[in-house]
């Protein structure tokens, strides 16, 4: 049995458009992969498809050994598995704390203190409305909401976009500090100096094929870069 996430020639998308066209990866645990791609090219479909929110039109996700592709997007985080999205990621009519106990089946807040020391202006407003937050603020309060679930998985979409930079440095120590624990992280990320801090390993997605993979160092930032300009 193979350890972490495997997918293999994964095909998928939205009606008779399939914008992720054969896309293959895998992270052990302990490690993170990176997804890089500019705007538009299927990144957030493949990490919706891992987590279960689009189905799979051809291929394989297996976690652990098991096939994943069958089970619902809200049954994967019982076997394990953490997703955020990208976006609408905070109910803005609940308080801050809310966001944050709502999804815990023992609302045992105690978990999110860890990140909460990390991010103190989330610490500070949790009986605002989350709706209060800046932008940025709210993409902490989802990326704090996700990290506290501690699952053996996390799949996060792009958690550093309008995110100011002391704070990216923070998610990246946390995201660390997870990952010598022996969590795995799929990332996907168009912040090339945010993913060098966290990343093992990198796919490179253009127009919904991977262009590109293998060890973040040995592929240099510069070859990545060129993948990202328009
Ligand atoms: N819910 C959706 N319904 C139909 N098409 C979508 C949907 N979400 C994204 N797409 C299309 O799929 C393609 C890939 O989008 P996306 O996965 O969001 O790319 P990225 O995350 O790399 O910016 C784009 O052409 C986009 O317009
Ligand atoms: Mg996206």
């Amino acid at each position: 049995m193979s350890r972490g996430l495997v997918f293999d020639n994964v095909v998928c998308g939205y009606g008779d458009t399939m914008v992720v066209r054969g896309v293959s990866g895998k992270v052990e645990p302990g490690r993170v992969l990176g997804v890089l791609g500019r705007n538009g090219v299927g990144k957030s479909t493949l990490l919706r498809a891992l987590a279960g929110f689009v189905p799979l039109a051809q291929g394989q996700v297996r976690w652990n050994g098991s096939e994943l592709g069958g089970l619902a997007a809200h049954k994967r985080l019982k076997a394990g598995v953490a997703y955020t999205p990208q976006d609408n990621v905070v109910f803005g009519e609940l308080s801050v704390q809310d966001n944050l106990w709502l999804h815990l089946p023992d609302r045992r807040g105690d978990r999110y203190a860890e990140c909460l020391r990390q991010f103190p202006r989330i610490g500070e407003r949790l009986r605002q409305r989350a709706g209060a937050l800046s932008g940025g603020e709210r993409k902490l309060l989802s990326f704090v909401r996700t990290l506290g679930l501690a699952a053996p998985l996390t799949l996060i979409d792009e958690p550093s976009e309008g995110v100011q930079p002391e704070n990216i440095a923070r998610m990246a120590d946390l995201i660390r500090q997870r990952r010598s624990a022996g969590a795995a992280f799929v990332v996907v990320e168009q912040n090339l100096s945010f993913l060098e801090e966290i990343a093992d390993q990198v796919l490179v997605l253009d127009r919904g094929e991977c262009v590109l993979a293998g060890d973040f160092r040995a592929l240099g930032r510069e070859r990545l870069e060129s993948h990202l300009v328009v």
